[in-house]
């Protein structure tokens, strides 16, 4: 049985002595700190899941050959852990992670890590590198990822894989902390069709989401939104967040999972949040010129994305081919801040968790 496949603890000889640790904590931006260990694990389809170690972290060695270096086949997951309010350390929804890598593993034709594996593997890694977890707003992202390892040439799935779980120690996503961010509506490239892999969290969707990211960028935008592929006219996501409009009557929109769109955790959250909140949340597509015309009449009075990563980011102003419009005053909107609130206080153990999201590390 996969599940009772243990996981074999050796422990760096020489971690990151404590002051080294310190001054890498103080300011350590996003995914650029790394803790001192990683997990690793092999697939055969003789031997299914084995050989899975707590080891520390170092560089993998790989054939040329290696079918991920040729056809992508690779998927992987983002999630957070927190130290929370009473010094203890939280796991955010981690069960919806495994299941999700599991469901982009099967779309990518990859076997799944069971998730009961999965969510040993993380708790051990997070067990062993908890000092790297910074206090205030930082948190530990943890970096799940399986890829086909198998040396050949030819497309049919790999018959080996690895997967592999890394930690980074983060401060905030973005540059200007919790300022509005600004989006680039890319016309031109879309990130996912129907049929296509939107929905699974590969690597390949972001290498094809680089250039338009870079367009956004040369535009002077935090972020690319992608429109659907078919129409040109319908929000989908940005590059790495799910987006919400907050319209006048209180109403939140956000495009509906149909296969091209990631089903985000944070959207979910945020979906039940609102309804706590008594909001009313439509699941629903909504055109881009949609979105300018009540951005003009004011019908649209915020609009947020959300993500592991960000957690939920205001955005202040929109580019586009044909110009560029500003939503509220260059502050987080009233409904945006009360859900990040509510969110940010049950992942960093502070609020009521009713919907117990948070999982705490024993
Ligand atoms: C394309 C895309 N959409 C949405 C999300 C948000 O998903 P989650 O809230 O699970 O982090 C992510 C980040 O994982 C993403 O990469």
């Amino acid at each position: 049985m996969n599940d009772a496949v243990q996981i074999a603890i050796k422990p760096r000889a020489q971690p990151t002595p404590a002051a080294a640790r310190a001054a890498l904590l103080e300011d350590p931006g996003f995914g650029k700190v790394f803790t001192d260990h990683m997990i690793t694990a092999r697939w055969t389809a003789a031997e299914g899941w084995h050989d899975v170690q707590l080891r520390e972290r170092a560089p993998l060695s790989l054939d040329p050959a290696a079918a991920v270096l040729h056809y992508a086949q690779e998927v992987f997951e983002g999630m957070k852990a927190y130290r929370l309010a009473d010094g203890g350390v939280g796991l955010f929804r981690p069960a919806e992670n495994a299941a999700r890598f599991a469901r982009s593993a099967a779309r990518m034709a990859m076997p799944p890590v069971p998730e009961d594996l999965f969510l040993r593997a993380i708790e051990a890694l997070v067990r062993i590198d908890k000092d790297w977890i910074p206090s205030g707003e930082g948190s530990l992202y943890l970096r799940p990822f399986m890829f086909a390892t198998e040396a050949f040439l030819g497309v049919r799935p790999a018959a080996e894989y690895t997967f592999c779980v890394i930690a980074s120690a983060v401060g905030a996503y973005f540059k200007g902390g919790a300022k509005p961010v600004t989006v680039w509506v890319s016309d031109d490239y879309s990130r996912a069709a129907n049929g296509g892999t939107g929905a699974a969290k590969c690597g390949g969707n972001y290498a094809a989401s680089l250039l338009a990211q870079a367009q956004a960028a040369e535009h002077g935008c935090d972020q690319v939104v992608f429109l659907d592929s078919a129409e040109h006219r319908w929000v989908e996501e940005l590059g790495g967040m799910n987006i919400f409009f907050v319209l006048d009557n209180g109403v939140l929109v956000t495009p509906p999972l149909g296969g091209t769109i990631l089903p985000g955790i944070t959207r979910d959250c945020i979906i039940s949040l609102a309804h706590d909140l008594g909001l009313t949340v439509e699941e629903r597509p909504y055109a881009f010129e949609q979105w300018q015309a009540d951005a003009a009449s004011g019908r649209v009075r915020e609009a947020f994305a959300c993500g592991t990563a960000a957690v939920v980011a205001s955005i202040g102003e929109v580019r586009h081919r044909g110009g560029a419009f500003a939503l509220g005053n260059g502050s987080d909107g009233a409904v945006t801040r009360k859900l990040r609130d509510r969110l940010v206080a049950i992942q960093r153990g502070a609020g009521a968790d009713e919907h117990a999201w948070l999982h705490h590390l024993a």
